[in-house]
């Protein structure tokens, strides 16, 4: 009765939240388990950016509720985002639901699920769901890194004698680091301020110390996780001459032997300033991809969103940014139909989306969430437009994603190889600027940066074979 499936939905955050609770839960001796239809435990870890990722996981949630007829000890459980923006509202809907646990709480989940199960065993009847929403002070802190993965898998195969264990744990080549939880940007269409709590960063000794844990055990690649991660430490640590606490902390995981890559997201433009410009210049780990939300191409949208910065300042941005690496890799977020947004306005955006030259983008339709000030602006857009306006961008982004690629066929790029493919037969890996590249390789070289030549190429993945002297492919 101790197997686990967690399921994912929303931001790279909420994967690396996913991946501390199972690494809690395997040190607690709980199975981790790939597929729901064999868990005893299903855990949702949700999203709350947009209304459509609540009702899909509310959706899950109210199907799987029938388990329990079948299955009387079965647990379901909300986490994360949705569960501390809805809290205890969500039992009126979902009365099935056990474990309600919220951004703050994460660290707790293996206690509760110990008492839910230590209650069944008992045949104590459990008057109540559980819900834990509250705010904790140092809560940025409490999920304990998950380098402990192997470790505490090793722990628990050899508590229970269950050996098949390392078979759910691959070897780690790629991490997610969090360095920062919550935001105070209070962009006026966003719901994180209330899902995530206020700005805190977490000390830059322990971030440093996970990184170093990672690299000793294997990870190659490191993706600095935060809702605004260019304003970690702000209020921390004082910037040294003229080094933003981010950049500090970006030049002290580079300085870590064993890394060989460094990712971070979510940034702000606001956050760029020379310092992190020039960071691309002198950091050859830093990978050449930057993920920059513009949002909208209106500086009166801009205004609007509460987002400090103007159309014309996020193109010199960019364009700083290609000075200083003229091959770097640009994405975007963008959310269409705003409240009052104009045909106008709106092809403002298309026409910074177009100047920007996007390589990958994230395009939203704009959805109201309840408690944010856009909720109650006038003038909202009907989703005919949201409709149109979304899929004008994503046209334009498939071109360019389809030119780029082009561009790459024929030439060699450094590929880090992370593992099998999904089918099993091939092996994947990213290139710097985070193309994703299928190929035939050894297993023996998962966790290396090899050069791979790039045959052939589709919209979003290259082909290609690797270029070994000497080594075998
Ligand atoms: N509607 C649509 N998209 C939104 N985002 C955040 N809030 C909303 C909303 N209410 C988008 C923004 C943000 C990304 C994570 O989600 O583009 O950068």
């Amino acid at each position: 009765m101790n197997r686990v499936h967690i399921k994912t939905y929303g931001c790279q955050m909420n994967e690396r939240d996913s991946e501390a609770v199972a690494a809690m839960l395997r040190a607690r001796g709980y199975r981790i388990v790939a597929s729901e239809d064999d868990c005893d435990v299903l855990l949702l870890n949700t999203c709350s950016v947009r209304d459509a990722a609540e009702q899909k996981a509310i959706g899950k949630a109210a199907n799987i509720a029938h388990r329990k007829r079948k299955q009387p000890d079965f647990v379901l459980g909300i986490l994360g985002c949705m569960a501390q923006n809805r809290g205890a509202e969500l039992l009126d809907k979902l009365p099935d639901v056990d474990l309600i646990v919220g951004t703050q709480k994460f660290h707790q989940v293996p206690d509760y699920l110990d008492n839910i199960r230590a209650a069944r065993a008992a045949g104590v009847p459990i008057a109540s769901s559980i819900v834990d929403i509250a705010e904790e002070v140092g809560s940025q802190n409490t999920i304990r890194d998950h380098v402990l993965t192997q470790d505490a898998a090793a722990a628990a195969a050899g508590a229970d004698g269950d050996v098949a264990m390392d078979a759910d744990v691959p070897p780690q080549i790629s991490a997610f680091v969090s360095i920062q939880q919550g935001c105070n940007m209070d962009c006026a269409f966003c719901i994180v301020p209330k899902t995530r709590g206020d700005e805190r960063s977490r000390p830059m000794n322990d971030i440093v110390a996970e990184c170093r844990a990672l690299a000793d055990r294997g990870v190659r690649e490191v993706t600095l996780l935060g809702q605004i991660v260019t304003s970690y430490g702000r209020r921390d640590y004082v910037h040294t001459e003229g080094i933003s606490p981010f950049v500090q902390l970006l030049d002290r995981v580079h300085a870590i032997e064993g890394i060989e890559r460094i990712r971070f997201t979510s940034p702000h433009p606001r956050g760029f300033k020379q310092d992190l410009v020039e960071a691309y210049g002198r950091m050859p780990k830093l990978c050449g991809y930057v993920h920059l939300p513009m949002q909208s191409g209106s500086n009166r949208i801009l205004r609007a969103m509460n987002r400090p910065y103007t159309r014309e300042r996020y193109f010199e941005i960019v364009e700083a940014l290609r000075a200083v690496r003229p091959d770097m890799y640009f994405s975007t977020d963008i959310i269409v139909g705003f409240p009052g947004e104009t045909d106008e306005e709106f092809e403002q955006t298309r026409d910074l989306f177009e100047r920007a030259n996007y390589d990958m983008a994230y395009v939203f339709k704009y959805s109201i969430r309840s408690g944010t000030p856009a909720a109650v602006m006038g003038d909202q857009i009907s989703d005919d437009v949201k409709e149109a306006r979304n899929a004008t961008l994503l046209g334009l982004l498939q071109k360019n994603s389809v030119r780029r690629n082009a561009t790459l066929v024929g030439k060699v790029e450094e590929v880090l190889v992370e593992g099998p493919d999904k089918t099993g037969k091939k092996f994947t890996g990213r290139t710097r600027g985070n193309r994703v590249c299928i190929f035939d390789a050894n297993p023996r070289l998962i966790g290396q940066l090899v050069p791979l030549l790039i045959e052939r190429a589709s919209v979003s993945t290259l082909y290609g074979e690797l270029v070994l002297c000497g080594v075998e492919a």
